[in-house]
């Protein structure tokens, strides 16, 4: 397979992409190419979510999406959700209900929480835990988590923007 040099829009800035074989995974790239280290792979088989970005605005499993499809498209990760320094209100959330697990799965989750709290404004429990079950942590329990959506719901909902 040959080496390709294509270009990919990620948070808002072109990024040149060299030595990529054309069926990498856009997870591999945007690590192992452009150096963001956010997304996790962990089963890269889109069972668990800690792989999640956005891509044209949809949450995807990026380990499922060949990187040189996503040309053209406009795609976030965990690093362009907020400046470095000021976290978005759902990644304070999650620090205030103390919902930050490991390194893996936290990303995914708060990538998964922008993108339900985008949809739906004030989520129930049952629609936030239906949301959040591609986002697979098997150390602990989802009610802290459960809690920062809620926290930041009613937050948006009184008027407070991220
Ligand atoms: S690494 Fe992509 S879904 Fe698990
Ligand atoms: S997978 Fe992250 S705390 Fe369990």
């Amino acid at each position: 397979m040959s080496n390709e040099v294509f270009t990919l829009r990620v948070n808002g800035t072109d990024r040149e992409v060299k030595d990529s074989w054309l069926g990498e995974s856009l997870l591999d790239v945007l690590r192992d190419r452009i150096g963001l280290m956010g997304a996790k792979g962990a089963c890269t088989q889109g069972e668990c979510g800690s792989c999640s970005v956005m891509v044209d605005g949809e949450l995807v499993c990026s380990c499922l999406v060949m990187a040189a499809t996503a040309t053209g498209q406009e795609i976030v990760t965990i690093e362009g959700v907020a400046p470095v320094g000021s976290p978005s209100d759902v990644q304070q959330a999650f620090v205030d209900a103390g919902a930050v697990q490991c390194g893996f799965c936290t990303p995914g989750l708060v990538m998964a929480v922008h993108d339900l709290l985008e949809r739906t404004e004030t989520p129930t429990d049952t629609e936030i835990r239906e949301e959040l079950s591609g986002n697979i942590c098997r150390c602990t329990g989802y009610g802290r988590i459960i809690d920062a959506v809620q926290q930041v719901a009613v937050t948006r909902s009184n008027g407070a923007t991220s």
